[in-house]
């Protein structure tokens, strides 16, 4: 086991971020947090109890609602993987549609709602150890983390690459509303007021235009440079 840190992997919509993040944390032996199924998991929430629809948004129901709702990570006894957590629910298999897509920016730039997060992230952080994959992770939720990424790449391949993994996937879906779902998200993100999505400035930039999965595993794991790596 390597030592204890906090290692945060940031970046605009569809980098590869929490597919990198698991790949080091596995290697590594660290646990793998993904912020971004949280806000995903709230919007899944949201939806089924007619918080947000593409009307209205309900956002004092959804604030005041929020002590009342659990979100957490816990190993899912069929996955046998480490799954986000909604009152008791896994969801995982619920929380990427395009419906939660095109409502979960909407919902994260409430402050209330990034510090319900915030809280959670922290106490997930408490003991190091962890990778943690999202938009503001190495600037808000862990500003003193040891280690820091930032991926980004064009807007074009981004959605390129998710739109081929969710054909992989049987989605029927089609290239220009994946591409418009990651163009708008990044839009809202980067420009809300509250903990917009901007690179840490101690952040290590990785540009992964030209750059598949194993190249940029290989290039974090070196900065890392931890000697007793899980092989
Ligand atoms: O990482 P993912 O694409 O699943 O995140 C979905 C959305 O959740 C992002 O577009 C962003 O609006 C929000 N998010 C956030 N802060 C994080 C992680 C995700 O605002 N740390």
């Amino acid at each position: 086991m390597v030592n204890q840190f906090i290692i945060t992997i940031d970046g605009t919509s569809s980098t590869g971020k929490s597919t990198i993040a698991k790949r080091i944390a596995k290697k590594i032996g660290y646990v793998y947090i993904d912020s971004g199924a949280m806000y995903r998991a709230l919007t899944y929430y949201s939806i089924q109890k007619n918080i947000i629809s593409k009307s209205f948004f309900k956002k004092d129901l959804l604030i005041n609602a929020l002590p009342s709702i659990k979100i957490n990570f816990i190993k899912n006894p069929i996955s046998k993987n480490l799954e986000v957590n909604l009152n008791g629910n896994f969801i995982e298999d619920k929380i990427r549609s395009l419906l939660v897509s095109d409502f979960v920016s909407e919902l994260a730039k409430l402050e209330d709602v990034r510090s319900y997060m915030v809280k959670i992230q922290h106490s997930l952080g408490n003991k190091k150890g962890i990778v943690m994959d999202g938009r503001d992770i190495g600037t808000v939720v862990f500003p003193n983390a040891e280690y820091k990424f930032y991926l980004d790449a064009s807007s074009k391949l981004r959605a390129k690459r998710r739109y081929d993994e969710l054909i992989k996937e049987n989605k029927e879906i089609t290239f220009n509303e994946v591409f418009e779902n990651i163009c708008s998200r990044d839009e809202i993100d980067i420009n809300r007021s509250n903990s917009p999505l901007k690179k840490a400035s101690d952040a290590i930039l990785i540009d992964t235009e030209n750059l598949n999965l194993d190249q940029v595993e290989n290039k974090i794991l070196k900065y890392l440079n931890f000697s007793n790596l899980n092989t």
